[in-house]
């Protein structure tokens, strides 16, 4: 842990320490109790920002407003303004909504854009550099979201951020590692990444120092004094024009100008009595998600040991399933039509099951036959951060770059870092393989069309009462482990705080393999998984679930930061460093 976390944790226990110990008895970690409101992201700066938001009466929109653009600056792996991402707010009296700020083709993209001359996907191109970015979504979708349910001027939740590029901030050491394998490495070829991300002089930055970053203060700045057209109309579009028809890029002024957020029905599903609220198309984690957890009802999953190989075996056969479902039909429902009703119908969920045999794993080629043409992945950065304010606001949010840094572009003299997203649409139409490359209809590449994502915000409610916030980085692998911690809560009864720490597993449908975190189930399961059929591969970690808890019993609210994040944290109004010392949050030194 790093030594200011531990130094503002200090401070917390000394306040919080009571004159005489009550009881002798360990009480269990449940996470940051939240009277006041909680924010949980991957950066503890951003978290305070957001807290302090909370603290001078904010909502919980406003506090997610501060804290996305506070991440734009303190963790620019995948907090943003150049790229996209989706939201969910549910309200107090239990109504919920999703605001959609997922990037969009450019105008002159093509379906066939990333194909080299012998038909094969050019990786290079969706990786970095000019042809990688998806139009921008990111200032549109907050500023979208604070109209509607926004108190605070969008001037006190955008500034913060803009004072600390100005300022400066302390880098942690993860930031600091992962500043200096960019600028050495994917951020060489691009000169205005490397101003404004490399250490000024040179050199390797190290935990302890101040970055400032001037341009992107400049930026922020435009963004807070005149709203979000500074960024879609005004000079900043100029500069991302100019210097993509310079670089052989695509996105231009008009594709700037006609971008929109969208404001659409969250899926609604249930499970075992609770109520399921997620993200519709064109992410598929919602999608995916309910299908998963109809099936996993109608197969009593609730009744299975938690980490049994009866268990992971069920729910891998899931996870298969929602996925081969994800590859045939979804896409952007703008373009397409999603026949989302009948995926997350119980009865759909009933058929799906009737193929799963309790004592062999299914094949992925054999059920998905049809659209797998050769035989023949997703990269591994994003956030997600989950707020609550006193009066029950919810808010669950989850946006990104796609890959680390996206494609590691700065547009000089802008300061932020644009997306990668196209990589998310289908790249070789007519191509479905055993790696996972997809080439099916619906999600291929159209002008103005917003590519598939698996961003799986999710909020889970019973009768009235909110019961968790969560979601997750990953790729992918998002869906899974919005599932995994929602079934730790809901059908197994975890603490959120146990329900985070859990082992998490993956299958995607294809490649036809189960990923199993490091020591997440015992070698008898693991023996017994495989003996059933499974490609089973155990190690590393799996995503990092920022997520917010309510005690079933107390109904108190607990903020539960995962210890897979190096700088995440829980912040309330009462733990951030303006609260304790009067210093303004993010500017410490
Ligand atoms: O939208 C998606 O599904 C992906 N672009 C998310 C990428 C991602 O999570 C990478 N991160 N960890």
């Amino acid at each position: 842990m790093k030594l200011r976390m531990i130094a503002a944790l200090a401070v917390t226990a000394a306040l919080a320490a009571p004159a005489t110990p009550v009881s002798t008895q360990a009480q269990p970690d449940l996470g940051t109790f939240a009277r006041e409101g909680v924010v949980v992201s991957s950066s503890d700066i951003a978290s305070d920002i957001g807290a302090a938001v909370l603290a001078r009466g904010g909502t919980a929109v406003d506090a997610a407003v501060a804290t996305a653009f506070a991440m734009a600056v303190t963790y620019p792996t995948a907090g943003n303004i150049g790229g996209g991402g989706f939201m969910i707010v549910r309200l107090p009296d239990g109504t919920a909504t999703t605001f959609d700020f997922r990037e969009r083709a450019p105008g002159k993209s093509t379906p066939t854009m990333y194909l080299d001359a012998q038909g094969n996907i050019n990786r290079n191109l969706t990786a970095a550099g000019y042809l990688a970015p998806g139009v921008p979504g990111t200032v549109r979708g907050l500023a979208m979201a604070h109209s509607r349910f926004g108190k605070m001027p969008w001037r006190d939740l955008v500034m913060p951020a803009a004072d600390l590029a100005r300022n400066g901030f302390l880098v942690s050491r993860s930031l600091a590692g992962g500043l200096n394998r960019e600028v050495a490495g994917p951020m060489k070829p691009f000169p205005g990444s490397v101003a404004a991300y490399g250490k000024p002089g040179g050199g390797q930055w190290a935990e302890g120092d101040t970055i400032v970053l001037g341009d992107l203060a400049k930026t922020l700045t435009a963004i807070a004094t005149d709203g979000p057209d500074a960024f879609y109309t005004g000079w900043i579009a100029d500069t991302i024009e100019k210097a993509m028809a310079a670089n052989g890029g695509l996105i231009t002024k008009a594709d700037l100008a006609a971008y929109q957020a969208k404001e659409r029905q969250p899926v609604r599903g249930t499970f075992l009595g609770y109520e399921i609220i997620s993200m519709p198309p064109p992410s598929s984690g919602g999608t995916a998600l309910l299908t998963m957890l109809n099936m996993l009802e109608a197969l009593e999953i609730q009744k299975l040991p938690r980490l049994s190989a009866e268990a992971v075996h069920l729910t891998t056969e899931a996870r298969r399933r929602a996925f081969l479902d994800r590859a045939r039909f979804l896409g952007d429902p703008d373009f397409v039509e999603v026949p989302v009703a009948r995926l997350i119908s119980k009865a759909h969920a009933t058929d799906l099951i009737k193929t799963i045999d309790p004592k062999r794993a299914s094949s992925s080629v054999e059920l998905g036959k049809d659209i797998v043409t050769v035989p023949g992945e997703e990269s591994d950065e994003t956030t997600h951060f989950s707020v609550a304010d006193r009066n029950g606001m919810a808010v669950s949010l989850t946006y990104t770059l796609e890959g680390g840094y996206g494609a590691h572009l700065v547009i000089p003299g802008t300061g932020f870092l644009l997306n990668n997203e196209m990589g998310d649409f289908n790249k070789k139409p007519g191509t479905t393989n055993l790696t996972g490359d997809i080439g099916t209809p619906a999600n291929l590449i159209a002008p103005g069309k917003r590519m598939l994502s698996s961003m799986t915000p999710v909020i889970v409610a019973r009768g009235s009462r909110l019961v968790l916030v969560t979601g997750s980085p990953g790729g992918r692998t998002i869906i899974n482990t919005s599932l995994d911690v929602v079934l730790g809560v809901t059908a197994w009864g975890l603490t959120g705080r146990e329900a985070v720490d859990a082992p998490r597993m993956h299958h995607q449908w294809l490649p036809d393999r189960l990923s199993i975190e490091a020591n997440g189930v015992s070698d008898d399961v693991q023996a017994t998984l495989k003996a059933l059929g499974h490609d089973v591969r155990v190690g590393g970690t799996q995503g990092s679930a920022q997520t917010i808890w309510v005690h079933p019993n107390t109904g108190a609210i607990y903020g539960v930061a995962d210890r897979r994040s190096a700088d995440a944290k829980a912040s309330t109004p009462t733990t951030t460093p303006e609260a304790q010392s009067g210093a303004p949050s993010g500017v410490r030194r």
